[in-house]
């Protein structure tokens, strides 16, 4: 990768990813695009103001700016995609194909991110393997299961270098999720430090996969400069790290704050999704053929991200 494209750049991983990018390949070498204004990106390297629904617009910016690798992160989450699965698919789907379409044309890798939200009930819930039932209840998952064999079929049918990762909930503290199932494990920090006091969404008892941002930002690149005779999969890598329920998460913020109370409001749609999705993948697949290895676990994220949102919002 020596010029990069990152659609979406001003979400949750964007907005970082941006950031970490710029700091290995370059921060001319890395082009950020969004449809708001983004002027923290702007103002560290190149920026485009677009639709990444608008196939011109993004095809002129691959060509003017010589790009040969798409990371592709533009997505409506898994609980918004269930108020609106038209609009969902029509996002979702239609920033992929752009970026494939173009991809095959101007011949650029491809990253898009895949997500736990990829399987469904009928999913083996623990160790989720690498090949195995996925059958999603949500637009969103589906949308998910979707790009994963678009991004096959363009690798086989036209070799589209297309790679990507099935991304657990990412933790993160510089840019909010929003409209996800598992945004509460961020929430909860930010609520935590402001108030006190968390209202949780989702049931007490709930297992989902996480990960904290660091070591997701690390995974996208690590298996963008992965050799490719060593990938046996390409779309979608599972990659796991931590995994918890909210009593276990908000044990850990307890033992350094024993002061937080944390009570539930179950959002049934929230539920849901959450009941639907596996407790815990098996990532060998992705450690053995690109070397995948997480370095953060609960504690020490929680112990970063008490620092880091303290300092955010000055308290
Ligand atoms: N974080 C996403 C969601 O909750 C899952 O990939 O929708």
């Amino acid at each position: 990768m020596k010029h990069i494209l990152i659609v979406g750049a001003g979400g949750q991983i964007g907005s970082e990813l941006t950031v970490y990018l710029r700091s290995i390949y370059g921060n001319n070498n890395v082009v950020a695009t969004d449809m708001r204004d983004c002027p923290a990106l702007a103002a560290d390297g190149p920026f485009e103001q677009l639709d990444a629904l608008n196939t011109e617009a993004v095809a002129s910016v691959v060509k003017r700016y010589k790009i040969d690798a798409i990371f592709n992160l533009v997505a409506l989450l898994s609980a918004t995609g269930e108020k609106n699965p038209q609009l969902a698919w029509k996002i979702n789907i239609g920033a992929l194909m752009n970026a494939l379409e173009i991809a095959r044309e101007n011949n650029c890798a491809v990253f898009t991110p895949s997500s736990i939200g990829a399987f469904g009930p009928t999913t083996p819930k623990d160790m989720t393997p690498q090949d195995t039932i996925m059958q999603p209840t949500t637009m969103y998952g589906v949308c998910k299961v979707t790009g994963e064999m678009l991004g096959n079929y363009y690798y086989q049918r036209f070799g589209v270098d297309a790679r990507s990762v099935r991304f657990p909930g990412i933790i993160s503290n510089v840019t909010l999720p929003g409209g996800g199932t598992t945004d509460y494990a961020v929430e909860i920090y930010y609520e935590a430090i402001k108030t006190g006091k968390f209202v949780c969404p989702v049931p007490s008892d709930v297992y989902m996969d996480m990960i904290y941002m660091p070591d997701a930002l690390r995974a996208c690149v690590e298996l963008m400069e992965a050799d490719p005779a060593k990938l046996v999969h390409r779309n979608s890598f599972n990659i796991a790290s931590m995994s918890f329920t909210p009593e276990i998460i908000y044990a850990e913020l307890k033992k350094r704050m024993p002061e937080f109370t944390m009570t539930y409001d179950v959002d049934p749609v929230k539920k849901a999704i959450a009941e639907s999705w596996p407790n815990k993948l098996d990532d060998s697949c992705a450690r053995a053929e690109w070397g995948w290895k997480p370095e953060w676990d609960l504690s020490s994220m929680t112990d970063d991200m008490l620092e880091k949102v303290r300092i955010k919002l000055g308290k």
